[in-house]
């Protein structure tokens, strides 16, 4: 049970940090985004903190190069912006705005949203791109949201993007590795075409590096007495309005287990707080699916007050209907209990939230270039994320948010930024897309932050080990070429590659689309027997990579049932996805003229082609031990993950799609191999590990 306690902090979000920039969250609740007529629709547009901007707005895009707008979330500017420059012009002649997001849900639902606005489907003037799914009209759409991945893929077909006029790389704070990517190419692109516009937008103020990375018109002076083209140095905009205050409250102990403090304190202010929505802020969707289960218990076992709770959880991969159900307005007398991963933070507008609880984590990739290992942790947030968070509370009116850390811990202990996504990442993706792009000097690339060059060394030698890339660092023909065309994991795309010479595309191809979605299994609690039992019936000796051969074949003989699913604890949603993207590989296989031919059982063509892809993850048990294996490239001591098949089994040679750490490191998805096939695959590789690898 938590203890809390008001904190000082004043809201944050009122805060005047270095850039002199003073935001705040605007006072105006607009309602649902449902049921409302034209004129109404309008009312609401106007009543948004960005609309006061909107000729300034204008006026500085036309005039400027790049515009950097900030605006705390809520205030308009993704759904908005958009609008203006349409209504401008701004899409004239057939050209068309361009609006990317770092999160894939983002996308779908505010394109969504902008399409109701301006009254037409979504998939016509407005539309939306992420992979594996486009919704738009060429020639048609003429407002186009995208995430950022999208956009760089497609300068591989037009590298200047000339189809768009202007360019707003929307939610900039997050410093994806995308959003990096895109701005670096962006400001190439911008030399180019002079005529091109960019928005920056971000929800806080790094608006001051984002203008010294921008501004180019120190060194690139305009031509001699041309009144022409827009100014190089970019504008600043930042969009105010009022915020209502949020009390912040922290614990007094640290808790040992958040997710039980999220439940108490969930129905701690369901008993004694006015109504008005919670939103939790968890780290990914096995904890949100975790503190549902346990909400439900912890109310039903103690008879505790959780009338009228409507737990509702929010991370992406959810389908078009769980992701309505947030956004529909809360019924009379219900409290909407949202749960959600830092997706809430700032990409999406939750209408009706007066109360935050902030378990204080979030779910961060960190990558470590000594062992080459890139993990998913559980890991801390910033300062500026807890702000963030905390105003979440603050927009219908005065909120409250509960952080389950002390105020001790945040004021010494938490760090002020995140560190940006470049450098705590595996580069490999990053430059097979940027070598794709022709771009040769890759440490040398303009980058709003330099990855590290020891990463970047690490990329470029598991990129030749895979046969990407030739002596010179130049993609390979055709396997680097068809890699960086295919929209996965290089190493999921080699799979695919050499399962065309293996003779088993078809099972490859299944293999590859269950590893691009998060998990097939449910996430259940309290039913852990249960499911291991549903497990079994699918479950390979050879590992997870052939029991998900099973599963899909099983849901195809059950002719997609999703009781059958619910039977086995398998996702249903997953399912239909894998169905989904195996369609569109199958597709994109047949572009770069692979043909699906199926294996017949042999497993060792598919083993075999799974270590094509995974033999830099390979690893080995330890002799003697209890199911400790050492990675044969760093000899990093990790694990066989809990939900593998292959969990407790523990055979002797492995190779591993991701690892999640915890107290320890944990393989994903793990599939047994024969050693001698990693020198097969990788000569080059493991010439001079030979010792390691006796036996
Ligand atoms: O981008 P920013 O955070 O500045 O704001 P926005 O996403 O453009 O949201 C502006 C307003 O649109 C919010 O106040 C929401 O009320 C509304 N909105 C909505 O109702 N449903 C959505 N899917 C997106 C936005
Ligand atoms: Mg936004």
């Amino acid at each position: 049970m938590a203890f809390w306690k008001p904190g000082t902090e004043k809201p944050s979000f009122v805060e005047d940090e270095e850039g002199g920039i003073v935001l705040m969250s605007n006072n105006l609740s607009s309602s649902s985004s449902s049921s409302f007529g034209y004129a109404n629709i309008e009312k609401q547009r106007q009543r948004l903190p960005v609309y006061k901007y909107r000729t300034e707005i204008l006026y500085l895009v036309e005039n400027h190069a790049t515009t950097i707008i900030v605006g705390e979330t809520g205030s308009g500017k993704t759904t908005q912006i958009p609008q203006y420059l349409k209504e401008a012009g701004w899409a004239e002649g057939g050209r068309v705005i361009a609006c990317t997001q770092p999160r894939r849900l983002a996308v779908q639902s505010v394109s969504k949203r902008v399409a109701d606005e301006m009254g037409v489907n979504l998939g016509d003037e407005v539309g939306y791109t992420i992979r594996f799914e486009d919704h738009t009209t060429s020639g048609v759409t003429s407002v186009k949201f995208l995430t950022d991945g999208v956009l760089i893929r497609e300068m591989m077909e037009d590298p200047l993007l000339t189809k768009y006029s202007v360019i707003m790389v929307d939610e900039a704070h997050e410093r994806s590795i995308s959003t990096d990517i895109l701005l670096g190419l962006l400001k190439k692109i911008q030399r180019r075409r002079p005529e091109l516009r960019l928005i920056i937008s971000s929800a806080t103020i790094e608006a001051k590096a984002m203008f010294n990375f921008f501004n180019t018109s120190k060194k690139r002076q305009a031509p001699e007495g041309s009144t022409q083209g827009p100014k190089l140095e970019p504008a600043i905009l930042s969009v105010e309005g009022r915020g209502f205050s949020v009390k912040i409250h922290y614990v007094e102990e640290p808790v040992s287990d958040y997710i039980r403090s999220v439940v108490s304190t969930i129905l701690l202010i369901n008993e004694r707080e006015p109504p008005g929505d919670v939103l939790v802020f968890l780290t990914g969707q096995d904890d949100i699916e975790t503190a549902i289960k346990l909400l439900a218990e912890e109310a039903h076992s103690h008879q505790k007050n959780s009338s009228g709770l409507l737990p509702l959880p929010l991370y992406s991969g959810l389908s078009r209907a769980e992701q309505e159900l947030i956004f529909t307005p809360t019924p009379r007398g219900k409290r909407k209990v949202i749960l959600s991963t830092n997706i809430a933070e700032t990409s999406l507008t939750l209408e009706g939230v007066v109360y935050v609880i902030d378990s204080g984590f979030s779910k961060q990739k960190f990558y470590n270039p000594i062992s080459d290992i890139e993990s998913l942790v559980v890991a801390p947030i910033s300062k500026a994320s807890a702000r963030q968070r905390s105003g979440r509370a603050g927009r219908v009116r005065p909120g409250k948010c509960y952080r389950l850390y002390t105020e001790d811990y945040f004021l010494k202990q938490m760090p002020g930024e995140g560190i940006p996504e470049m450098q705590r990442s595996n580069l490999v993706s990053t430059v097979i897309q940027l070598k794709a792009l022709g771009i040769d000097n890759i440490l040398g690339f303009d980058w709003p932050s330099p990855p590290s060059p020891q990463a970047m060394i690490r990329a470029l030698e598991v990129l030749y080990s895979l046969q990407i890339l030739d002596d010179d660092a130049k993609l390979t023909s055709p396997t680097g070429f068809q890699v960086a065309e295919l929209p996965l994991d290089p190493m999921i795309s080699k799979m695919i590659l050499a399962s065309s010479e293996l003779g088993c595309s078809d099972e490859i191809i299944t293999i590859a689309a269950v590893l691009s979605i998060q998990s097939v299994w449910v996430i259940a609690r309290g039913v852990q027997k249960e499911q291991d039992e549903a497990k079994l019936r699918f479950a390979a000796a050879e590992g997870d990579h052939i029991t998900f051969l099973n599963v899909y074949k099983g849901f195809l003989e059950s002719k997609k049932s999703s009781q059958w699913c619910y039977k086995n604890f398998l996702n249903y949603q997953s399912m239909k996805k894998v169905v989904e993207i195996r369609d569109q590989l199958k597709r994109i296989a047949r572009r770069l003229g692979i043909t699906l031919k199926s294996c017949e059982g042999d497993i060792d063509a598919v083993r075999k082609a799974v270590t094509a892809g995974f033999f830099a993850n390979a690893c080995r048990l330890e002799p003697h031990s209890n199911g400790v294996f050492k990675t044969i490239r760093g000899s990093e001591e990790v694990y066989i993950h809990p939900s593998s098949v292959l969990f407790r089994v523990n055979p002797k040679w492995v190779v591993y799609q991701s690892i999640v750490s915890t107290e320890r490191q944990y393989m994903r998805n793990v599939v047994t191999i024969n050693p001698s096939w990693l020198t097969e695959a990788a000569p080059h590789f493991y010439q001079n590990r030979q010792n390691n690898m006796s036996l």
